[in-house]
């Protein structure tokens, strides 16, 4: 047993579903008890400390210990190229993207960038991260090889592409099956490890692909399966092209399989009212990506709309189509496209999207994401007076959420005074 002191903030429901006051459990002085990589205990420090009177204490002072932030949609092979500028999504992927996945044949490239990839992370205060890998077997391996090192609850799949994509990146219906299947096989439920089912997008599929990955996930139902959809107008036009037997981008996807709970939708952000009527109806996971969003040029995600339509939704950092590495940083920039769509967001809006909203989404809201007794006691401990800037701010605050915003909004990885993973501080 270990308790660690500090303000608490946790959810115990949906912010954008009751009012924030009552969807929140905070103590501005805390305490997490944690034993055996678990959360056994949450409350008032006093209280906490006195029911475990012989167990050693962390003193986080001032500031915030909350659920680790979750990232749902990234490419850690993308990491090197992450803020690559100038182009737009296609024009992007082959220029920057493509290049740079094919070296992930490489095993030692592989585990090199997977290595650095959770140093980033894990110092942004970002505990579980759910990943396209290349289209190469061993770059699956060298994520969960790095991760299960750590002790990460961490997520991740081959990524699929038998058609318009380089030569040297291009798998075939065939082997994109076989492979996924025995990585599947072999990581799906090792340690704190998940296989994530990934078609990379429509676009570099062949029919033949989405429905043996359709055939797979039927078979596998318990796992999860990422893909991206609507991102931006050019892509969907192509898919138009590609597929004209097909409604709309959606159906391009039901018709293979590749649609239902566990379905993590990334972008989502162009989409029809048929497309979202049946995205609900299928229980599918919209995973919004902010800084990917604004740095592609990709367009406005619709948060208010789809969350008062009961779309279930998570956040990303979409890296390297993101900007940043940082929950911190993403949640602002979910802030902002919220702001010029003019439906603002509340903080605590932002922060449960980072935390409990992701977890929900990979449907791993009963394991992470929240503090309370049970729950895997991955954390992020964040300084609210980090730089300055944030500091004179928030020396402002008169309350809760005005002293958590300024590091909403200017704070990154020096905010992050500690980062637990499964009770043990990395
Ligand atoms: N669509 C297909 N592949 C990608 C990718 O790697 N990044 C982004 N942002 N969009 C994609
Ligand atoms: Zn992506």
């Amino acid at each position: 047993m270990h308790i660690l002191l500090g303000q608490t903030l946790s959810f115990t429901a949906d912010p954008f579903r009751v009012p924030v006051g009552e969807a929140l459990r905070h103590e501005s002085r805390g305490a997490v008890a944690i034993e055996a990589g678990r959360i056994v205990a949450v409350g008032p420090a006093d209280e906490i400390r006195a029911a475990h009177p012989q167990a050693p204490v962390t003193d986080h002072g001032r500031a915030l210990i909350s659920p680790g932030f979750i990232d749902a949609h990234v490419h850690y092979p993308q990491t090197a190229i992450i803020a690559s500028w100038g182009k737009r999504l296609i024009d992007w992927l082959n220029s920057y993207t493509f290049p740079e996945e094919a070296r992930f044949g490489d095993p030692a490239h592989a585990a090199g960038i997977a290595a650095l990839y959770f140093d980033l992370t894990l110092a942004s205060g970002t505990t579980t991260t759910v990943s396209y890998a290349t289209i190469h077997p061993e770059s699956v391996d060298a994520y969960f090889t790095e991760a299960q090192r750590r002790g990460l609850r961490a997520l991740a799949g081959k990524t699929c592409m038998d058609e318009n994509a380089p030569d040297n990146l291009s798998d075939t219906a065939q082997s994109a099956y076989d492979d996924s299947k025995r990585l599947l096989e072999k990581w799906h439920g090792a340690d704190r490890l998940s296989y994530v089912i990934t078609p990379r997008f429509a676009p570099t599929s062949s029919r033949e692909q989405l429905a043996a990955l359709g055939s797979l996930w039927g078979e596998h139902p318990d796992v999860l399966m990422q893909t991206h959809l609507s991102e931006q107008h050019e892509e969907i036009a192509w898919v138009h092209e590609l597929f004209p037997e097909a409604q709309d981008y959606v159906d391009v996807y039901d018709r293979f399989g590749l649609l239902r709970e566990g379905a993590l939708m990334g972008h989502a952000i162009h989409l029809s009212p048929r497309e979202r009527a049946r995205l609900r109806e299928a229980g599918a996971s919209l995973i919004h990506c902010p800084t990917s969003n604004t740095f592609i040029g990709s367009g406005l995600f619709d948060m208010n709309g789809l969350m008062n339509e009961g779309q279930r939704i998570g956040l990303a950092t979409d890296t390297g189509g993101g900007s940043s590495f940082s929950m911190l940083r993403t949640m602002a920039a979910a802030y902002e496209v919220a702001q010029l769509r003019g439906t603002p967001l509340h903080p605590a809006q932002l922060w449960w999207l980072a935390t409990a909203g992701s977890a929900h989404a990979l449907h791993l809201g009963d394991r992470i994401g929240t503090l309370a007794p049970g729950y895997e006691a991955d954390l992020a401990v964040i300084d609210l007076a980090s730089s300055p800037a944030i500091t004179q701010r928030a020396a402002r605050a008169e309350t809760l959420w005005e002293e958590v915003f300024p590091t909403i909004m200017m704070g990154d990885d020096r905010a992050v005074a500690a980062t637990y993973v499964a009770g043990r501080r990395v």
